[in-house]
């Protein structure tokens, strides 16, 4: 099976997530957005994309990846979404960039496979709160299992 793990990092807390998840996925491909053309996304069967969450959005290399990726390449595959943000009650205003990772990849023909999952940090630039590496490793297990 053909994995490839996309992400978006401005402090390089995402990237560290995205890594996790990489790591437990055995053959797994981990590429920043912008590295992620469309011929990255050639036969891919299962693809994980995720970003900071930024006004409650995805960051910008992330959303031009959701945009250029072509249908023909995205249609029928297993996608997977997460992204890091704050635990604050305050960011739940904007809502979350992990939901809007997958609706465009949904509305593209992919077979979201799990919920979308938000990790967190402690503050802008980070740490990630404690356990959160290890949480990504086994998500990236539940990932594994719910493929079709
Ligand atoms: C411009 C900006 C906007 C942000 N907006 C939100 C937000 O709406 N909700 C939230 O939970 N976190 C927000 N954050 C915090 C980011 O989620 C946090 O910086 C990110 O998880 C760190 O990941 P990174 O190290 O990969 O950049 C924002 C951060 C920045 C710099």
């Amino acid at each position: 099976m053909k994995v490839l793990v996309v992400y978006d990092s401005q402090y390089g807390n995402t990237e560290k997530i995205a890594r996790a998840i990489g790591d437990a996925i055995p053959g797994a491909r981990v590429l920043h957005a912008s590295e992620a053309g469309p011929s990255e996304l050639e036969s891919v069967d299962l693809l994980i994309v995720g970003s900071p969450t930024h006004g409650g959005r995805p960051m910008g290399a992330v959303q031009i990846f959701l945009r250029k990726a072509p249908a023909t390449a995205i249609e029928g595959i297993n996608i997977a979404s997460f992204d890091t943000r704050f635990s604050s009650g305050l960011a739940k205003v904007f809502g979350y960039a992990a939901g809007r990772i997958a609706n465009p990849l949904k509305k593209k023909g992919g077979n979201l496979i799990v919920e979308p999952e938000g990790f967190f940090v402690e503050a802008t630039k980070g740490p990630l709160k404690e356990g959160e590496l290890e949480r990504a490793a086994s998500w990236a297990g539940e990932v594994l299992r719910s493929v079709p």
